[in-house]
């Protein structure tokens, strides 16, 4: 464990490690970091690195069934992300393509519902026509509730939501005065779900990244050095019972 694990990662006071099905996070959001570094150890290129992400998102949405969480978000794609080499993006983008298609099945046929949040504009064609066939054909499933962060940007979110408000208010629709939390909320890409109970950041860095800044005000933050390809079953396991063992006050005492 580092000193960031320590500081904000606290394992559960008994050091028990099994999970109380009783106080499960509602809502699980993930910044899946760290592909690059982990492809990088074993000489590989940093595609092979997405690759065995995906492969390695296949486990979490198991294990997470299998747990009993209810909502997973996770960070794949963000609007920073364009700055990278295109060849990367483009790598990336095709490789949503291909997992909206090749998973939809399975994932269907475990209850997943799966919904992609952040801008669609940008996107390939054939991007948006995965992206609208699957959500389309999942919407019923009610087991686990997938969202797929991509192109998702928390300034963007609340920006976009900002200029949707604005609009209703120069329409004469909306009072200023209407404008409270729960109106907000209502206009983000997040709109329904609830806010995530905690955030899980694989590959050590200590920094939110733009992701759920509105979403995250009180979520429990968990920092883990593993990167994304390597964190399996038993480390989320880990990062669950430590959030268990959190005393969440949100500002009372
Ligand atoms: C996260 O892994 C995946 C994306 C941001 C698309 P990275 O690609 O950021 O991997 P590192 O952080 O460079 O190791
Ligand atoms: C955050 O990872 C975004 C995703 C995991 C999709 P980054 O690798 O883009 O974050 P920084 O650049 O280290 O802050
Ligand atoms: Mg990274």
């Amino acid at each position: 464990m580092n000193e960031g694990q320590q500081r904000i990662g606290r394992t559960a006071a008994n050091g028990a490690a099994t999970i109380d099905p009783n106080k499960l996070p509602q809502h699980v959001a993930i910044i899946m970091d760290g592909n690059g570094r982990w492809a990088q150890n074993r000489g590989s290129a940093r595609t092979v690195g997405h690759r065995a992400g995906v492969q390695n998102l296949r486990t979490i949405v198991r294990a997470s069934v299998s747990i009993g969480i209810p909502m997973l978000t996770v960070f794949a794609f963000s609007t920073e992300n364009w700055e990278r080499p295109p060849e990367e993006v483009a790598y990336l983008m095709k490789l949503l393509d291909e997992v909206l298609e090749r998973e939809a099945d399975e994932l269907h046929r475990n209850g997943v519902r799966i919904r992609v949040i952040g801008a669609r504009t940008g996107l390939p064609e054939s991007t948006l026509r995965a992206i609208e066939a699957v959500e389309r054909r999942t919407a019923g499933n009610t087991r686990l509730w997938l969202n797929v962060a991509w192109n998702y940007g928390g300034r963007a979110d609340i920006l976009q939501a900002v200029r949707r408000i604005a609009e209703r208010v120069a329409a004469g629709d909306l009072a200023p005065e209407a404008i409270d939390e729960q109106l907000f909320t209502s206009f983000l890409y997040t709109a329904g779900m609830p806010d995530p109970d905690l955030v899980i950041r694989t590959g050590g860095e200590l920094r939110i990244s733009n992701f759920l800044l509105w979403q995250s005000a009180y979520a429990e933050l968990y920092v883990s050095d593993v990167y994304w390809p390597d964190f399996d079953e038993e480390h989320y396991r880990k990062a669950i019972i430590a959030y268990q063992g959190r005393q969440r006050r949100f500002g009372g005492l």
